[in-house]
């Protein structure tokens, strides 16, 4: 079942746990107005130390709320949080202030003090803590240079780019030394690029200052570009957590379908969607998603299939890709209607550990025959 605490270095070793969730629920009390929310229910995930592990979600979820009970910004209704091996509830004031500085914490919209500098916004949680001056002096200008903006040190937040106000926003969470980092939608204000560049620093962050990060996002390319675990939830319940490259090549649950249907190779290009239906037509196509994965990902599949069985393959889309590291490649063709045939080729497949998704037919409109042609010729 908690596939998460398995050490891929030590498989039989007990890998530290950073954050446990213990059977958590929160309800939310009513408002004014309004019913009681239900916005976590029986929640078990743990977090390996020094892991990166990504939470997706769409909007309402209970992703925030999911990270604000690592910090106690909220506290459980059911069930128990621990960080460290401490539970969170119930900790004298003093010690949940402790456990605070122990955790980081990054946000959409990076909240940075527009009346301060980037010296002085990284110092903040520096000066609440009592550092003496010599001590910020130390920690501030190195933490500023580590997130490369050293140039930047006596710029306020409105002189900065959304990626370099990000930088601050990682450097004033770092300030306190935290074991552990919690990102609620860090790079959900940032475009592609200035997000690849920020999930890169949080990777680099997490290997040199063996830095635990909780991570949640409702963007699979966030996932894939960061994470080695990965949870998914949805209203409130956690429906699929594994290794990443699993939840990429393997998605059990429909969320997660959902997820990776905008992915590279998984989106069937538009002219396919357009004409695909359930049932056969006249001149129809079956047309079949093909997972390469591990061993098989580069075995020459389409000629074996075309020389065992003695019929054409139709390529209509797909892509080589890697997660996590290891090679994956999907394939969208198009095979003649026949079920033995499909039969065929799917055992074909499955003896080579490759997966098969049957997607439904494929006809070219009879009115533009040519035109239609021309529009799929550049990817067969
Ligand atoms: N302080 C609150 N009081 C009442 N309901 C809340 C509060 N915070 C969040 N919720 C509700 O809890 C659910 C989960 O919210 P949230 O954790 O913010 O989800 P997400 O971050 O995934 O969008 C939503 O239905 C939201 O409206
Ligand atoms: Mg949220």
């Amino acid at each position: 079942m908690n596939t998460l605490l398995s050490s891929p270095d030590r498989p039989d070793a007990p890998a530290e746990v950073a954050v446990r969730f213990e059977d958590v629920s929160k309800t939310y009390a009513a408002r004014r107005g309004q019913s009681t929310v239900a916005a976590l229910a029986d929640i078990d995930l743990s977090v390996r130390a020094g892991s990166i592990l990504g939470v997706i979600g769409r909007s309402g979820a209970g992703k925030s709320t999911l990270i604000r009970l690592v910090n106690g910004l909220e506290l459980p209704t059911a069930g128990r949080v621990l960080v460290g091996g401490t539970d969170v509830a119930n900790l004298p004031e003093e010690e949940l202030r402790q456990l605070r500085r122990s955790i980081g914490m990054i946000f959409q919209h990076f909240n940075l003090l527009s009346s301060r500098t980037v010296h002085d916004n990284v110092a903040l949680p520096l000066e609440i803590a009592g550092a003496s001056r010599a001590e910020i002096r130390a920690r501030v200008d190195p933490l500023i240079d580590l997130v490369g903006l050293a140039d930047k040190r006596d710029r306020y937040p409105a002189e900065l780019s959304g990626g370099q106000k990000q930088r601050v926003g990682i450097a004033r969470a770092l300030a306190t030394r935290p074991s552990v980092l919690l990102s609620d939608e860090a790079t959900s204000a940032l475009d592609p690029e200035t997000t690849r560049s920020i999930l890169d620093l949080l990777t680099t962050i997490n290997q040199e200052l063996e830095l635990t990060i909780l991570l949640i996002t409702h963007e699979m390319a966030v996932i894939r570009g960061i994470a080695r675990d990965v949870a998914v939830i949805e209203g409130g319940r956690i429906v699929e957590q594994g290794d990443v490259f699993d939840l990429f090549t393997r998605p059990q649950h429909p969320t997660t379908r959902a997820f990776l249907a905008a992915e590279s190779g998984r989106a069937l290009p538009p002219f396919v969607a357009e004409h695909l239906s359930a049932t056969p037509a006249p001149g129809s196509q079956q047309v079949l998603r093909i997972i390469f994965r591990g061993a098989h990902a580069t075995d020459p599949v389409l000629s074996q299939i075309t020389q065992q069985f003695g019929v054409a393959v139709n390529i209509l889309g797909g892509a080589v890709d890697a997660i996590a590291g290891r090679p994956f490649g999907t394939l969208i063709v198009g095979v003649p209607e026949d079920p033995p045939l499909l039969e065929h080729i799917s055992a074909f497949l499955a003896a080579r550990d490759l997966d098969l998704e049957v997607l439904g037919h494929f006809a070219l409109p009879a009115a533009s025959p040519a035109q239609a042609l021309g529009e799929v010729s550049h990817v067969a």
